[in-house]
């Protein structure tokens, strides 16, 4: 497949325990808390930023995501650095409902899929208040298993990552959302190599060669739950806030990134 590999620069990302930061409220989950202050990253001109069409506002969350520096700089979680804190169990609403639509894009960087359903997917508790709402989701991979993750635990890379990409429903549009420091937030999952295939992710790869060309896209309508595409361990995770400074990249999104992987064979995932 003919996809553009994302930047990998790995340059001023500074973990710190920010105790005067730390948002620690009672709860009934462990989870690792890192808090990260992402480096500033330019995008360039930002002319491929609008109102109308392939860069409106329905492409902002994909912008913004870009643009928040995750492509440019994943972090690398030492989990020895982590400050281990207790939370709310996470909620996940509607991840057990197939959408009755599912667009997925190969918009010449990545493999994007966005959803219409009467239950959109929806998150809450953990480190975040009120109530998020699914707006894409996308994959990250390289050219072989050791480098396919943007992000890195111990400094060790995975063969690919899944971020779901969600926005506070109270301001109810993306685009409106990427306006207000709790705004977004992603979740992150990691792949890890497994001998046999999953099949719940069957639906997705069999459509990949259709949309071999960049900026292409179909209509799915065998989309697997959520559930059935993540892992069910979603108990302990590490969470930051990702904030950068040069508009329109000013938001802050709160990354959810789980410690359990999600089996998936070698053959499937260099098919993606
Ligand atoms: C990372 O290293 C720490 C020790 O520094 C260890 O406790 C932890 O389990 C490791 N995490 C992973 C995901 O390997
Ligand atoms: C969702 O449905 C609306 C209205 O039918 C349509 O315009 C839009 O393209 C659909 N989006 C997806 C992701 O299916
Ligand atoms: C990760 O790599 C850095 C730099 O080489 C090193 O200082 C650090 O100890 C490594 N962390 C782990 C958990 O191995
Ligand atoms: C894909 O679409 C984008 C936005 O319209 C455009 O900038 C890019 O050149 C297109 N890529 C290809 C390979 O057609
Ligand atoms: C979930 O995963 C974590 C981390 O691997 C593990 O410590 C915990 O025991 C698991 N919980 C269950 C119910 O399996
Ligand atoms: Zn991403």
């Amino acid at each position: 497949m003919h996809f553009l590999h994302p930047k990998r620069r790995y340059f001023c990302i500074k973990h710190q325990i920010d105790n005067n930061n730390n948002k620690m409220r009672f709860a009934f989950e462990f989870l690792v808390s890192v808090y990260c202050f992402f480096g500033m990253l330019s995008i360039g001109s930002g002319q491929d930023f609008g109102y109308e069409g392939t860069v409106g506002p329905n492409f902002w969350g994909e912008k913004y995501h870009h643009c928040i520096g995750k492509h440019q700089s994943p972090i690398n979680i030492e989990e020895h650095n982590v400050e281990m804190v207790k939370l709310f169990p996470m909620q996940f609403e509607n991840f057990d409902f197939v959408p009755e639509e599912a667009v997925i894009k190969n918009n010449g960087h990545t493999v994007i899929v966005t959803i219409n359903s009467t239950k959109m997917p929806l998150i809450s508790g953990g480190p975040l208040l009120g109530k998020y709402q699914f707006a894409q989701l996308h994959f990250h991979w390289g050219s072989d298993d050791s480098e396919g993750s943007e992000n890195k635990i111990n400094n060790s890379s995975y063969p690919m990552e899944l971020h779901m990409v969600f926005f506070q429903r109270a301001y109810g549009t993306i685009q409106d959302a990427i306006d207000h420091p709790d705004g977004l937030t992603v979740l992150s999952f990691l792949y890890s190599n497994a001998e046999v295939e999953n099949s719940n992710y069957n639906a997705i790869t069999e459509v990949l060669p259709d949309i071999e060309e960049a900026n292409t896209s179909l209509t799915m309508t065998n989309m697997p739950t959520f559930d059935q595409m993540l892992m069910k361990n979603r108990s302990i995770y590490f969470t930051y806030g990702g904030s950068l400074t040069t508009p329109p990249c000013s938001e802050v999104v709160t990354w959810i990134e789980f410690k359990n992987t999600i089996p998936l064979a070698h053959s499937q995932v260099i098919f993606i």
